[in-house]
């Protein structure tokens, strides 16, 4: 599976953490950014993002702002998108099983890399469930 990684300055070291994670894990990797700390825009780097999720080149991606809010507000623009942003295992999991998500936001400043590494883990392990949640969906993806 190729996941799509994003972050700005807010995000950037939980972006390295997380890479390092899925690495590990042996998924395939793209990072659109950002590359360090320096101040950028948030919407610049969850656009291109986004993008490879709907071109077909991902299946998931994975954004990362100081809070989680403007990554998932921007991506969420995005007809294609249902970004979530998590940050317990129990939100990370339903929003998998329930929503579908193909976004995961989390705050680079809100929560610690242990559990933030811990919710990415779960997410990607979650599948959804289809059936009445599937329907719910159809209702704002017409
Ligand atoms: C940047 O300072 C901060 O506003 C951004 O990372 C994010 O938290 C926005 O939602």
């Amino acid at each position: 599976m190729k996941i799509v990684l994003g972050a700005d300055h807010g995000g950037f070291e939980l972006k390295e953490d997380v890479k390092n994670l899925l690495v590990t894990l042996e998924y395939d990797i793209i990072d659109v950014g950002c590359s360090s700390t320096d101040s950028v825009d948030y919407p610049d780097f969850a656009d291109k993002a986004v993008s490879s999720i709907i071109d077909g080149s991902c299946e998931l991606g994975i954004l990362i702002c100081g809070t989680g809010i403007g990554m998932s507000i921007s991506a969420n623009r995005h007809f294609e998108i249902r970004a979530a942003n998590c940050n317990s295992e129990y939100t990370a999991a339903l929003s998998r099983e329930h929503n579908n998500a193909n976004v995961l936001c989390l705050g680079g400043r809100v929560i610690d890399k242990e559990l933030a590494l811990i919710i990415v883990q779960t997410w990607l392990r979650s599948e959804f469930e289809g059936g009445r949640h599937q329907r719910r969906i159809d209702k704002f993806s017409k």
